[in-house]
């Protein structure tokens, strides 16, 4: 599970905000899949609207200009992100995001192995809404600035809790690594981010980093090209 600052500035988020508040907004639960459609209860923009899709690939463009990102989440293909509204009394329960998502309008497929819940909402704005994650250490809270994102694998049980008070608006997305493995594609993660420590520090050998980098570029294409691949169902 990993944060990342500001995605957005807040003059996109309300740049995203204003948009979205003239967008067409229809009930979430049209785009669930079995058994979550049950305990989906939001909002979501209508992803045929021109000005809904121009957000979406502004927001793709960005997730691919975000080294942190790309270096967390290692996509090789991206759903396009969706964006979703909690008026009050309004939750999602606990599910697990579907495995694979015909990306629309298209024949293809992804394999969501990452899932990514951008917060376009302050806190202070609305009341309830975490985005509760369970993990192998317990249930994470999370309640992000707008702007900030949070990334997490996508098999991992999670719900949104009711709004009491306000209004919670998200864009949310789902990535298909080139690593499918979770922990290699964490030991990737740490491995780049050391590198990217030592760039800054500026005190280890140009034939050093260099050998860093090639075992870092390796390693992904390694891994990329021989890990068995979860089979489409
Ligand atoms: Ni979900």
């Amino acid at each position: 599970m990993i944060v990342i600052d500001k995605i957005l500035s807040t003059e996109e988020v309300n740049a995203y905000r204003n948009v979205l508040a003239d967008a067409p907004w229809a009930d979430g639960a049209n785009t669930a899949m079995g058994m979550a459609a049950s305990v989906k209860n939001n909002n979501q923009a209508d992803a045929n609207n021109d000005s809904v899709r121009q957000l979406a690939n502004q927001l793709l463009a960005r997730i691919g200009e975000t080294p942190k990102l790309v270096s967390a989440a290692l996509p090789h293909k991206i759903f396009p992100p969706c964006f979703n509204r909690y008026n009050e009394a309004q939750e999602y329960g606990f599910h697990v995001d579907a495995a694979v998502m015909r990306i629309p309008n298209t024949a293809e497929v992804i394999r969501s192995d990452i899932s990514m819940t951008t917060f376009l909402s302050e806190p202070e704005e609305y009341e309830g809404g975490e985005l509760i994650i369970s993990t192998e250490f317990g249930q994470q809270s999370i309640k992000l600035p707008a702007g900030y994102a949070v990334v997490y694998p996508s098999s991992s049980l999670h719900k949104v809790n009711a709004v009491t008070k306000g209004q919670r608006v998200a864009a949310i997305t789902w990535m298909q690594s080139m690593i499918t493995d979770v922990s290699m594609r964490q030991n990737l993660y740490q491995l780049d981010q050391s590198i990217q420590n030592l760039i800054k520090e500026n005190k280890t050998s140009r034939t050093e980093m260099d050998n860093l980098h090639n075992v870092y570029h390796n390693s992904v294409s390694y891994t990329h090209l021989t890990l068995p691949t979860t089979p489409y169902v």
